[in-house]
């Protein structure tokens, strides 16, 4: 079936609208919801997803399959070792064929340009499940977990403690959208990217040298591995570098009483998080791991069924 056009990918957090961001909330809901009672929903019988994973996945892999199968449609796993992808066909040409045998891609990759470049020759929209700058459908499901737990976001303060990475950064394109601050600790060497912002988002943003500063009346806490993947060369380095921002008790007791505490998973406990936080009361993460799917499922709606009421 023919869709819409002119077609519409989410490579980044800010290609959506705060209307549409909007949309595809309220829809989440009402997906999850559906889901909870067991009532068929297949508005995307007969489509297809592909999902091209350069790097590993469990979440974003499961969460994509399971999801358009949830809608009626089917997924194909594609990755570089088994496809030619891995052999130095053009990414242009990849996405050429690709995008003719199927309705929606979903890529997992490495430099943002790769993506980007799929998208210009894609007949199809493009879903960024993860570049080295950017974890849009991550965000996505992060706030949607937040607005569940404790309402809006607007005007709330999110710490961002550890690595400034593809999470990080996509936080701050979400602030700026959703008008939250966001709150960023990072170790010396290891600071955020600002030639990525805008002066708007970069007016969301204030950076701290001291974690604990960060965190202060923070309602939300969030990190990530330290060594995202790709960066593996740079292990030992980073255990050395990043030791004192470690989110542990301490910081979630200057945060404020009622705070959440956010991973995007996997984590590494006794490295970026104390055992004590990420299993502790202040802790969402697996509400955070499930709603991958409930956002997503809207996401491909919404990319493949424009706005439905
Ligand atoms: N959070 C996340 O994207 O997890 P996976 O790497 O398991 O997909
Ligand atoms: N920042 C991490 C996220 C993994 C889901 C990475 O890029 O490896």
């Amino acid at each position: 079936m023919p869709i819409k056009h002119p077609i519409k990918h989410f490579l980044q957090f800010k290609d959506l609208s705060r209307a549409e961001l909007d949309h595809v909330f309220a829809r989440s809901k009402i997906i999850k919801d559906k889901f909870k009672r067991y009532e068929a929903y297949y508005p995307l019988q007969d489509r297809t997803l592909v999902m091209i994973f350069e790097k590993a996945s469990t979440r974003t892999r499961l969460s994509f399959e399971a999801g358009m199968h949830q809608l009626g449609g089917s997924a194909i796993y594609l990755n570089t070792r088994d496809s030619q992808l891995g052999r130095g066909e053009p990414v242009e040409d990849a996405a050429q064929v690709i995008s003719r045998m199927c309705d929606i891609v979903m890529i997992r990759t490495f430099e943002q340009s790769i993506v980007e470049r799929f998208a210009a020759s894609s007949r199809v929209p493009i879903v960024n499940g993860l570049t080295n700058e950017y974890h849009p459908c991550q965000v996505l499901a992060d706030v949607f977990t937040y607005v569940e737990h404790r309402g809006s976001i607007q005007s709330k303060t999110v710490a961002w403690i550890g690595d400034a990475n593809n999470m990080c950064n996509t936080w701050l394109q979400a602030a700026a959208l959703l008008d939250f601050k966001l709150h960023v600790s990072t170790p010396p060497g290891y600071t955020l990217d600002k030639s990525l912002f805008d002066a708007n988002e970069l007016a969301h943003l204030q950076v701290f040298a001291d974690p604990m500063a960060a965190c202060k009346d923070a309602d939300l806490v969030s990190t990530d591995v330290w060594t995202s993947m790709g960066f593996e060369a740079e292990n030992e380095a980073r255990l050395k570098a990043f030791a004192d921002w470690q989110v542990d008790g301490d910081m979630m007791r200057v945060a404020k009483s009622d705070a959440l505490f956010m991973h995007c998973l996997p984590a590494h406990r006794g490295e970026e998080v104390a055992a004590e936080v990420i299993d502790g009361p202040h802790s969402v993460v697996w509400d955070e791991a499930e709603n991958r799917l409930h956002v997503q499922k809207a996401l491909m709606e919404y990319l493949l069924c424009g706005k439905v009421e």
